[in-house]
């Protein structure tokens, strides 16, 4: 493969990227960045695809940004080259990516997490914005995604303290979408990716772009943007196939137009 600290793979019309890093708990490299980015691109502009699996190990979806490689940076380097602007990328993707969760997800880990779509989380999983022990601060827009995730009472402690969240104060908080046992993580999330994959594919990503809409903008002008793109389903020949299917009592056959 061209890629060194990721693996790629597809089933049916699932992308999967796994981050491949074990010696280093999966920790954010430049390298990483910039494969993990060219394979979401990838699958993001390939019309077989119709939702990204993005994932870790059983111990570590990622132990943050890779504190070796950035510790002797100065400060005009990381201004100069805008140090992790590059990740704003995936949240350019249009196709749904689902993120499955097993481990640590801290510093740069939990805001890798909190750039995909949403989070499958591991009885195991451990979530945390650690970074103000190291002297620095969330760097990949964890003070912004965690606090609109979680709250601001829970993200200020957090990103003041360092402390984890463990599963099941993440998902009480509402920043996974839902736990499973540890055994069972990628299956359940491929099973999830695999269902989003089989819906229209245009018609997910009008979904997602609606979803993303509340966080950009007032009530009404979002109910507004969600109304006009409802209507644009209508343009769609999978509008008119999956009511058919429903009236004809059969599994709808989109055909991703
Ligand atoms: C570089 C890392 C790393 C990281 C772990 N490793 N996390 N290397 N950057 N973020 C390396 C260790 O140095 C070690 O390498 C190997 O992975 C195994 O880690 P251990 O610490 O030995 O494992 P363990 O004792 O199980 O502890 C796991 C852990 C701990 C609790 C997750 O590794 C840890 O606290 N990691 C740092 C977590 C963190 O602070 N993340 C936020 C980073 S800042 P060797 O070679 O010794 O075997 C961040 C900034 C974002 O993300 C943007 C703001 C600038």
């Amino acid at each position: 493969s061209e890629f060194e600290t990721i693996l790629v793979d597809r089933k049916g019309r699932v992308g999967i990227i796994t981050l491949n890093r074990p010696k280093a708990l999966n920790a954010l490299n430049s390298q990483l960045m910039h494969e993990v980015v060219a394979a979401v691109e990838e699958l993001d502009t390939d019309a077989e695809i119709g939702a990204i699996l993005l994932t870790g190990s059983e111990k570590a979806f990622a132990a943050g940004a890779d504190i070796k490689e950035m510790a002797p940076k100065t400060f005009s380097e990381v201004y100069g080259e805008d140090f992790f602007s590059e990740w704003d990328r995936l949240s350019a993707a249009r196709t749904p990516i689902v993120a499955a969760v097993s481990g640590y997800a801290l510093g740069g880990g939990c805001e890798l997490a909190m750039l995909c779509d949403f989070i499958i989380a591991s009885d195991t999983a451990k979530f945390g914005q650690p970074e103000i022990k190291l002297g620095v601060i969330p760097g990949i827009g964890g003070s912004q995604r965690l606090t609109r995730a979680v709250g601001k009472a829970k993200a200020m402690e957090m990103v003041l303290t360092g402390r984890n969240m463990d599963a099941e104060e993440a998902e009480r908080a509402g920043l996974v979408s839902r736990i499973v046992p540890v055994a069972e993580l990628f299956d359940a999330a491929l099973e999830t990716a695999t269902t989003i994959a089989s819906m229209s594919l245009p018609v997910a990503i009008m979904a997602k772009e609606a979803v993303n809409r509340a966080f950009e903008t007032t009530l009404a002008e979002g109910v507004k943007f969600e109304r006009r793109v409802f209507h644009s389903t209508f343009a769609t020949a999978d509008q008119k196939e999956g009511m058919a299917a429903f009236i004809e009592k059969r599994a709808p056959e989109f055909k991703n137009a």
